[in-house]
C-alpha cells in the first residue's frame, strides 16, 4: 500500500516517450536558435564557438600548465606531452573557500594566482615561462582562443565584478600584480571542449564532449557553414568544437512541460533562480537535495519512517549527490548501503520496506537525469548525423552512479537512427590533458605565423 503511494507520488519523475519526443525537438530547436545570428541572443542554449577548430592529430609535444576551475576540484597541472599517446601529468588540487567563491573576481583570480606560484614553485618551473590552458568550466563568450566574456556565473559561483570582463585578462592582472610569475596563456576552454580534446587525443571519432558532474554541459563539432556568429568562417578550415551550454535549456519556459513542484523548489533555493534549468534537473550540485524533497513529501505524508523525520533530513543540502550513488550500488533485496546513509541522515529505525522507497526514489531522480542527458545527446548525434561516433564524458555523476553509463547507452540507443552507433568513453585524464591539447595547438598555429 505504501509501495503504491510512492509509486504515485514519484510518477511525475518518469518521462513518457512522447515527452522524450518532444524534449528532442524542443533541443534541436534551441541549438538551432543559439547558432543563428538572428535568435541566438533570444536562445536559451547559446552555442557559443570556442575557436577550436582543429583536434589532436597526435604530434602535439612539449610542456604545459593548465588551470581547472568549475568543477568539484579545482586543480592546477603540469602536463608533458611525450611521444605519440605517451605523457606525464601532475596536479594538485587546492580549495577554493566559499567566500571566495561568492566574493570578488579580485580575491577569485588572486587565489588563482597564487595557487598557481605555489604549484609552480613546488615543481621547479617558478622560472620557467611555460604556455599555459585555462580550463574554465562556465559560460564564456569568446572572441579568440585567448579571449572570453564570461556571460553568466552558474554551479555554486557567483563573483562581483566578472560578468561581462575578458576572464584572461583577469588572470593576466592578478599575475601581474603578483610580478613573481611568467605565464603565456594559450588558450581558455570549457570543460566539454577539455573532455572532447582529451578523447580525441586516443580516439579519432571522438566528436562529442560531455560532462554530468557539479553541472551539465556538452559540445560538439560542427560544420562552419552552421556556426553564423563565427566571423573567421573563410579560414580554410571546415569545422568548429560548438560549446552547446545546454544546462541553461529551460530559461524561457520551455521545460515547463517537464518540470515538478521539487524542481520548482530546488530553483528557488539556488543562487540563480529561473536559470540553468535542465542543469537542476541532471547534475551533482541538485541530484541529491531533489532526492532529499522528495523524502520529505513522503515523511511528511506519513509513509516513509512512521511519519518520523530528522533534524538533518530536514536541512537543506545534506542529502549528498554521492548517497544517491551508493544507494543504488545496493544489489537488490540488500540494503546494506542504504541503512548506512539513513544512519548518518539520523533515521536509524527504518524497516526493510522504507529502505525499498528511499531506494526507488533515487532510482527516479536518477533515472530521469539519465534520461535527460540521453535525450540531449542523441539530438547531437542525430544532428551529425556520422556513422559512427564516440562520445567522451566525464563528470562525478557519470563516473559514481552504478547505472548512469547504462541507463545513457540504452536510452541513447533507443533514440537515435538506426544506421548510427556510438560509444561512450569515460573521459580518463580529465581536462587537464584537453587543455594542454588546446594550449599546444594554439602554439603550433603561433608558431606557423611567425
Ligand atoms: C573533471 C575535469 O574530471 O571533471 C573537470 O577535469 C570537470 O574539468 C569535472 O569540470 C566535472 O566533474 P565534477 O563532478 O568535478 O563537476
Ligand atoms: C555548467 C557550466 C558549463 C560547464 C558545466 C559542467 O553548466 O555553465 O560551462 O561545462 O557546468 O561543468
Amino acid at each position: 500500500e505504501k509501495r503504491k503511494m510512492v509509486h504515485e507520488l514519484c510518477q511525475q519523475l518518469i518521462l513518457t516517450d512522447e515527452q522524450i519526443r518532444e524534449l528532442n525537438y524542443r533541443i534541436l530547436h534551441e541549438i538551432k536558435r543559439g547558432l543563428n545570428k538572428d535568435t541566438h541572443a533570444k536562445a536559451d542554449v547559446k552555442c557559443f564557438t570556442t575557436y577550436v577548430q582543429d583536434l589532436p592529430n597526435g604530434n602535439e609535444r612539449g610542456k604545459f600548465l593548465a588551470l581547472d576551475l568549475g568543477g568539484t576540484n579545482f586543480r592546477v597541472l603540469l602536463i608533458h606531452l611525450k611521444e605519440e599517446h605517451d605523457f606525464q601529468m601532475e596536479s594538485r588540487i587546492y580549495a577554493i573557500p566559499q567566500h571566495i567563491m561568492i566574493g570578488t573576481g579580485q580575491q577569485l583570480f588572486d587565489h588563482i594566482a597564487e595557487c598557481l606560484a605555489s604549484f609552480m614553485s613546488e615543481h621547479n618551473v617558478y622560472k620557467e615561462r611555460l604556455p599555459l590552458g585555462f580550463t574554465f568550466s562556465f559560460p564564456l563568450q569568446q572572441l579568440g582562443l585567448t579571449r572570453g566574456v564570461l556571460s553568466t556565473w552558474t554551479k555554486g559561483f557567483n563573483c562581483s565584478g566578472v560578468v561581462g570582463e575578458d576572464v584572461v585578462q583577469l588572470l593576466k592582472d592578478a599575475i601581474a600584480r603578483r610580478g613573481d610569475v611568467q605565464i603565456e596563456i594559450c588558450a581558455i576552454l570549457n570543460d566539454t571542449t577539455g573532455t572532447l580534446m582529451s578523447c580525441a587525443w586516443k580516439n579519432h571519432n571522438c566528436k562529442i564532449g560531455l560532462i554530468v558532474g557539479t553541472g551539465s554541459n556538452a559540445c560538439y563539432v560542427e560544420r562552419v557553414e552552421e556556426c553564423e556568429l563565427f566571423e573567421g568562417a573563410d579560414n580554410g578550415k571546415s569545422h568548429m568544437l560548438i560549446n552547446t551550454e545546454w544546462g541553461a535549456l529551460g530559461n524561457n519556459g520551455m521545460l515547463n512541460f517537464l518540470r515538478t513542484e521539487f524542481d520548482d523548489e530546488i530553483d528557488r533555493h539556488s543562487i540563480n533562480p529561473g536559470r540553468q534549468l535542465f542543469e537542476k534537473m541532471i547534475s551533482g550540485m541538485y541530484m541529491g537535495e531533489l532526492v532529499r524533497l522528495v523524502i520529505v513529501k513522503l515523511v511528511k505524508a506519513g509513509i516513509l519512517f512512521k511519519g518520523q523525520d530528522s533534524d538533518v533530513l530536514m536541512t537543506r543540502g545534506q542529502f549528498f549527490t554521492k548517497y544517491v550513488s551508493e544507494i543504488e550500488a545496493d544489489e537488490p533485496g540488500n540494503f546494506t548501503n542504504c541503512r548506512m546513509v539513513l544512519d548518518e541522515l539520523g533515521l536509524n529505525d527504518a524497516t526493510d520496506e522504507d529502505c525499498a522507497n528511499v531506494r526507488y526514489v533515487c532510482e527516479c531522480v536518477s533515472k530521469r537525469a539519465a534520461h535527460l542527458v540521453s535525450c540531449g545527446i542523441a539530438t547531437l548525434i542525430n544532428k551529425m548525423d556520422e556513422k559512427h561516433l564516440t562520445v567522451g564524458v566525464d563528470g562525478s555523476v557519470y563516473r559514481f552512479h552504478p547505472k548512469f553509463h547504462s541507463l545513457m547507452v540504452e536510452k541513447i540507443t533507443e533514440l537515435i537512427k538506426p544506421d548510427i552507433s556510438f560509444d561512450l568513453m569515460l573521459s580518463e585524464d580529465g581536462s587537464g590533458r584537453g587543455a594542454a591539447l588546446v594550449a599546444a595547438v594554439a602554439c603550433r598555429e603561433d608558431n606557423i605565423k611567425t
